[in-house]
């Protein structure tokens, strides 16, 4: 029997322990997913389930939220029923305690469920049965810092060592979940045909009501201004940090140590500049030009 997440992180107790990659279909993947994977492809979801996908660290855990409150008409109790995984579960890991096994499937939809498989690799029924889908993306090199410092802190996912060779890491697209530029890409380009809501960290940022409007006219509600106004307040990052069931406090100490770095880190644009030197700057935007040209993803606030 191959070991599963719960069963390695109970093994594992006190201790660190750090997944190795497997590629599945050329995407790197920690062993415990490429395990699982057969069973992953095979889900079938509802037609009302809402499927949002990010590459990690992108805005995931705030989409997450607002989705939450705007199903429940910005219900603030009502989203403090359980932390994040629990109410909104990742599709392809069977998460650790307190996380119940086999949790997405006992839910009744519609379920809000979270993925960073890129797109070739999301089984097909959320296709078939035409689920909605959000996509959110982040400028290459927050994302770049943000999933450096959460590797530091995230014990099932390999060491990210040190931010030069991380760098060049993340150019390779030898990261769990694989390349940043194919899985921007790869949602860009099926936005149209599948129909999903392609948004932007940055975006978020700029104007979240704006923003929290665009999802909530996607999911086909239509909610007072109150309503959506107090779904913006309480999804702030600082009301995301203090909020236990939203800040991933609930993950056990030994799976994601805060004391090294906060799930809920910085939540701003830029941080990049206090990370990349010039020299890694200009490295990193060439790069990005070859892999990018092709495809005009409006990302701003990149250079
Ligand atoms: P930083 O590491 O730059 O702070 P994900 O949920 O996809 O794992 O993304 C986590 C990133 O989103 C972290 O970025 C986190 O701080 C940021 N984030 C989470 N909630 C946020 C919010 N309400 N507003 C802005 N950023 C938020």
């Amino acid at each position: 029997k191959e070991l599963t997440y719960s069963d390695a992180i109970q093994k594992a107790g006190s201790s660190m322990f750090r997944f190795p990659l497997i590629s599945v279909k050329g995407i790197p993947l920690m062993n415990h997913i490429a395990n699982n994977f057969d069973a992953v492809s095979a889900f079938c979801p509802d037609p009302s389930d809402i499927l949002i996908a990010t590459y990690p660290k992108a805005g995931t855990t705030w989409t997450q939220e607002i989705v939450d409150l705007l199903l429940h008409n910005g219900d603030a109790e009502a989203c403090r029923r359980a932390p994040t995984p629990v109410r909104s579960p990742f599709l392809e890991i069977c998460s650790p305690p307190p996380i119940p096994s086999g949790l997405l499937e006992k839910m009744a939809p519609p379920r809000i469920i979270k993925t960073h498989l890129p797109i070739q690799l999301v089984p097909t029924g959320f296709w078939e049965k035409k689920c909605k889908t959000i996509y959110v993306a982040r400028n290459a090199k927050d994302n770049t810092v943000s999933y450096y410092h959460f590797g530091r802190m995230n014990m099932t996912q390999p060491e990210p060592g040190p931010w030069e060779d991380y760098v060049q890491k993340f150019m390779r697209g030898e990261m769990p979940w694989g390349s940043w530029y194919d899985h921007v890409k790869g949602y860009w380009q099926e936005r149209e045909k599948r129909n999903i809501l392609y948004i932007f960290y940055e975006d978020m940022k700029e104007d979240p009501r704006r923003e929290v409007e665009r999802i909530m006219k996607y999911m086909d509600l239509s909610l007072s201004d109150d309503v959506v106004g107090s779904i913006v307040e309480l999804t702030t990052f600082k009301n995301m940090k203090e909020n236990p069931m939203a800040n991933y406090t609930c993950i056990p100490e030994n799976v994601f140590d805060q004391s090294i770095s906060s799930f809920m880190r910085k939540g701003e644009v830029g941080d990049w500049k206090n990370h990349f030197t010039p020299e890694q700057s200009a490295e990193f935007d060439e790069d990005y030009e070859k892999k990018m040209k092709q495809v005009n993803i409006p990302f701003r606030t990149q250079f």
